[in-house]
């Protein structure tokens, strides 16, 4: 978390009342959740009511995808590589409520071809989803183009903006979109803080029904904390000294290992997420070897770690599985420098030696 972020948790942390409720104690949680809304709000370009706060990026993809979906049968169509947290949601709502479900396939470096997803659409369409940047290769995605023919054919279109905001410039105009999903922990905010927003005139059913908060959108007392941590990290978080670190990195591991393959290199990415993988090696294995030396580094998508599935984000860019199997992620923070990506290089030689040496049976 972003020093300000935990300034800002800690004052709020300690204000007794409850949002919802009329004494003075209550007002004051109010007060601080109604700032917090305004600051994201603000940076959106957005009218503080578009704003739902929730429990994270998940929890805004599924309150978006179920909200759009109730009582609506057509077509959803969705890029193939969302994260699981739009991709299953889809899947099971279309399986549940007998909504077809269209994936489209990214081309191999990972970028979605807008003409393709727009020719999937047509009037039977109910939602749209593309995200902004790609969790796993940091890919970043045609949505304005999309967003400009969803709002020609008044097609709903959500896209998960969970990687770019912070990173990249982000309003909903910008992106033409009706439904953006935004997450605290990915710019420096507390982990369980998201939000959900939803363009004037869209229809959106409520989530989660209970006492009503969040204009009828989203029950449950908000997390005032949270949601007052998300907003002072999005006035802080700077992440424009990233891409300086990851391409030295980048340049350093292609000289360092000429055969190592870097996913989304030809495409426009965000400037601190590196995805590669290192030709007869495991990811997992040279994960754990760097997690021993100190390094916190993903094989596939983080939020599926644990899983021995090659990445279907990697599978489906045409990437074969061997290949998928020996991917990392790395992503790099504000607070790394050139020795960071001096070290990690190192760690990462030293440990591939020691693995080929156990490989030919010398050690
Ligand atoms: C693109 C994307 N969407 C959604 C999520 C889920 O967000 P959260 O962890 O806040 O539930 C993530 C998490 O990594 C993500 O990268």
């Amino acid at each position: 978390m972003l020093p300000q972020a935990i300034e800002a948790w800690q004052r709020a942390a300690v204000v007794p009342g409850n949002p919802s409720s009329m004494h003075w104690a209550g007002r004051q949680a109010r007060r601080l959740l109604d700032d917090a809304r305004d600051v994201i709000a603000q940076h959106l370009e957005v009218e503080s009511s578009a704003v739902i706060f929730t429990s994270g990026g998940t929890e805004a993809n599924n309150l978006c995808l179920a909200g759009v979906l109730t009582g609506n049968r057509g077509k959803v169509v969705i890029s193939a590589i969302e994260h699981p947290s739009v991709l299953n949601t889809a899947k099971a709502l279309c399986a549940h409520q007998q909504c077809e479900l269209v994936l489209i396939a990214a081309d191999t470096q990972g970028v979605i071809d807008a003409d393709k997803m727009c020719a999937a659409i047509d009037a039977d369409t109910v939602l749209v989803s593309l995200m902004l940047a790609n969790n796993e290769t940091g890919v970043i995605q045609p949505v304005a183009a999309v967003g400009a023919h969803c709002r020609q054919l008044g097609v709903p279109f959500h896209v998960d903006a969970v990687q770019g905001l912070g990173k990249l410039a982000v309003t909903l105009e910008a992106l033409q979109a009706d439904f953006l999903t935004a997450s605290g922990h990915k710019i420096g905010g507390s982990k369980g803080t998201g939000v959900l927003v939803q363009r004037r005139g869209s229809r959106l059913s409520g989530w989660m029904h209970g006492g009503g908060q969040e204009r009828k959108r989203r029950s449950g007392t908000e997390n005032v904390a949270g949601a007052a941590s998300f907003a002072a990290a999005l006035q802080y978080c700077d992440f424009s000294a990233c891409q300086n670190v990851r391409d030295y990195f980048e340049s350093l591991l292609i000289t360092q290992m000429p055969d190592v393959v870097i996913h989304g290199q030809q495409a426009s990415r965000l400037g601190n997420t590196s995805c590669f993988s290192v030709p007869g090696m495991d990811g997992e294995t040279l994960l754990m070897q760097l997690d021993l030396a100190g390094f916190a580094v993903a094989s596939g998508s983080a939020c599926s770690s644990g899983k021995r599935e090659p990445s279907h984000v990697l599978r489906a860019m045409g990437v074969d599985d061997t290949l998928a199997r020996a991917s990392l992620r790395v992503s790099f923070g504000p607070e790394h420098d050139k020795n960071d990506a001096e070290a990690l290089l190192q760690s990462l030689l030293h440990t591939r030696k020691v693995l080929q040496r156990m490989a030919a049976g010398s050690l």
